[in-house]
């Protein structure tokens, strides 16, 4: 397998490294220091490349030595860009990990350019959105002509890694966002919550901006789609009260200053925490004349998840599995591409 692993020393993008190494894998590591990249080259016996983003010639040059990029480096909405420009120019595979529903749109308007340059683009290959794709998909199939979805993840233990801290801190002052008659549009946050019921057990959640609107649009075309998170009593308060303060929360130094904080108190579950943690998922797919399915997913915790599920994505397009185009994994792979990762359990009736 010949593929780059770009953010290679962040939280995430290590724990793609040494999956890939397990898994007897010798992927490119590449980032914008030297050093971080040095170090975790000499740990696991990789080759490795200093190529920064702002240095398109140079990006460039990194991704000809491979034929797929594990893209790790965000919030996104910083790092996809320049990236996405660089594999369109050079023919190589775009793979993300991204949750961020600007960032999924941005890259599926790159369609045509992808075709014609004979390249996959997979944004979303992680945790975001693997799971809650496929489980989408697998009720889409079983209930044609369904018009409303509704999607709830709860993660049991674990924790946030710096990266998704800062992208839910950047995402904040953005409030909601909900799909309706095909459209994006926005809600306040938390606009709308409902007790889930998660194959364990039921769970109060509130609806948030997850990728789901996005993508679960594009592999299942249902035209009404709300996303929910298991977020207890004081969470919820604050996600509200930080709305209240979203004038204050988007000032560029505001956002500097909890990005600093973020970098010195956030470091992510560690391994202990990552092997205990379990992820549950539930889905509801419904006709407008009242019929209606539901079911359930339970994954590993979500980052060891991610490292395993875009490995996965990148050995089958590498395979030559997936035509180019803008993708989302339910579309380039199946709904039952879940079932094939380690220690996923679907439940849906029929
Ligand atoms: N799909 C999912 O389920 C999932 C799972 C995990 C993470 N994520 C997302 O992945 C991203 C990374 O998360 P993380 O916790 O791994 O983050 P992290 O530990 O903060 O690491 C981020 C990495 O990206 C690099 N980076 C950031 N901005 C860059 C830029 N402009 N140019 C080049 N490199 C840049 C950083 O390099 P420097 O140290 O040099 O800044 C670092 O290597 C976040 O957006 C997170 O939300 C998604």
């Amino acid at each position: 397998m010949t593929f780059m692993i770009y953010g290679a020393y962040g939280y995430t993008g290590r724990l793609v490294a040494e999956q890939a190494v397990a898994e007897g894998d010798a992927p490119l590591l590449a980032g914008r220091r030297a050093e971080p990249l040095r170090r975790l080259a000499d740990e696991f016996g990789l080759p490795w490349r200093v190529a920064s983003l702002e240095d398109s010639a140079g990006l460039r040059s990194a991704l000809e030595e491979v034929e797929a990029v594990i893209h790790c480096a965000g919030p996104f909405s910083r790092t996809s860009r320049p990236m996405l420009d660089a594999c369109l120019a050079t023919g190589r595979h775009y793979l993300d990990i991204t949750g961020e529903v600007d960032v999924f749109e941005a890259v599926r308007a790159r369609d045509a350019e992808a075709r014609a340059a004979g390249v996959v683009l997979l944004p979303g290959a992680g945790f975001d959105v693997v799971p809650s794709d496929c489980l989408a998909a697998a009720l889409a199939e079983r209930l044609p002509g369904a018009d409303a979805l509704e999607l709830a993840f709860a993660t049991e233990g674990g924790g946030l890694s710096p990266g998704t801290t800062k992208t839910a801190l950047e995402g904040l002052p953005r409030g909601g966002l909900v799909r309706r008659n095909g459209r994006l549009e926005h809600r306040p946050p938390a606009h709308r919550t409902r007790l889930v019921p998660f194959s364990d057990r039921p769970r109060r959640c509130a609806a948030i901006p997850w990728g789901d609107v996005s993508t679960a649009y594009q592999s299942t075309e249902i035209p009404n789609i709300t996303v929910y998170t298991a977020l207890p009593g004081p969470a919820l308060a604050l996600v509200r009260l930080a709305h209240l303060a979203r004038g204050l929360l988007a000032r560029p130094s505001a956002q500097a200053l909890g990005r600093r904080a973020v970098e010195a108190l956030v470091r992510g579950p560690g391994p202990e925490a990552r092997r205990r943690a379990r992820t549950h998922l539930w889905g509801r797919v419904s006709v407008s004349d009242g019929a209606s399915l539901e079911g359930t997913l339970d994954v590993p915790e979500g980052y060891s998840f991610t490292a395993r599920a875009a490995l996965a994505c990148a050995e089958r397009i590498l395979a030559g599995e997936v035509p180019p185009g803008a993708t989302t994994p339910s579309l380039a792979f199946g709904a039952d591409f879940v079932l094939a990762l380690p220690d996923v359990t679907r439940r849906i009736p029929r």
